[in-house]
């Protein structure tokens, strides 16, 4: 990661400008509600930590961007299987060029990585949500979707389901992608490596926004993302664990979590057809051949 690098005092303050927050509880129907509790509780901070702010002793963070860098923070423990949530509200007005991520990321060579990537925009236009699945070293599973809200009006919650059968991607309550284990059809799930928690906010305008032709006007700066929630629900696991002791006794192992249901298969079909900007298994110029997984997805 990169180093820590110390700013001036002046970009501190312009970092601690908004005190207001709108709060909307709005939970996944399926998995277990969370219960949200203060960030220090589960995470501390990656890198830059004088550009995140804490309010209200840590219920509300905001990561801060500036030409100087942006930050980062990440889960105190690493999980195996669990569902892992965020409240986050995305930074606003002229976000081109910025991204902010929320992730699971295994430490080991064979990476497992479970991700979201949300690209700014220019004022009133519209974010797009980036997902992708890594396993076993393995990734180039993109998908792009617009949302069906604003994100940076209110707080939203972005989660993961991860157990041995499926990896579900809810926006809300709403499932917008699964990648199911594929274990048969010689695709790679991850299943033994440890995962941390990572959020972070950063400056991408070579690639983000239009496909680098945006570029983050700094004139803008600070940008901020802020977030809540915090609630870790998973089987912690030393990082080189290969397996979790309560593994098949919790709440997601259980039969309702092994497979999503009629109505959130219509609700993922929605967001299909209503929303998807990119989908790597409709992309035959990459893949002459649809990669395995794709139907079982119900991805096409
Ligand atoms: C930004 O807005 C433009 C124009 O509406 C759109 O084409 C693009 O997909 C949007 N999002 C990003 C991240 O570029």
């Amino acid at each position: 990661m990169a180093s820590l690098v110390s700013s001036s005092s002046s970009s501190i303050a312009v970092c601690l400008i908004s005190l207001s927050f709108v709060s909307v509880a709005v939970m996944a129907a399926t998995p277990r509600r969370a219960i949200d509790v203060p960030f220090q509780k589960n995470y501390v901070p990656t890198w830059a930590f004088d550009h995140i702010s804490y309010f209200n002793g840590g219920d509300e963070v905001q990561l801060c961007l500036d030409k100087s860098t942006g930050t980062g923070f990440q889960s105190r423990g690493s999980y195996l299987f669990g569902h892992f949530s965020m409240h986050i509200k995305m930074v606003p007005g002229d976000s081109a060029g910025t991204v902010t991520a929320f992730y699971l990321s295994s430490q080991n060579s064979e990476h497992d990585e479970i991700d979201f990537e949300f690209l700014g925009n220019r004022t009133d236009q519209p974010y797009i949500l980036q997902t992708n699945v890594f396993s076993g070293g393995k990734g180039d599973r993109e998908q792009r979707i617009y949302l069906w809200f604003d994100p940076t009006k209110d707080y939203h919650s972005y989660s993961v389901l991860w157990n041995m059968h499926q990896i579900v991607f809810f926006v809300d309550d709403v499932p917008i992608r699964v990648f199911k284990n594929s274990k048969d059809l010689g695709v790679k799930y991850p299943f033994n490596q440890p995962m941390k928690i990572y959020s972070s906010l950063w400056n991408a305008d070579d690639w983000a926004t239009r496909g680098g032709l945006e570029k983050t006007d700094w004139s803008r700066a600070p940008f901020v993302a802020s977030y809540r929630g915090f609630h870790i629900d998973g089987c912690e696991a030393s990082a080189d664990a290969k397996f979790c002791a309560t593994q098949g006794m919790q709440w997601w192992d259980q039969k309702e979590f092994q497979d999503l249901d009629g109505p959130q298969y219509r609700r993922l079909q929605w967001v299909r057809q209503k929303y998807t900007i990119y989908n790597y298994c409709a992309d035959q110029s990459r893949y002459p051949t649809m990669p395995p997984e794709c139907h079982r997805d119900r991805d096409v």
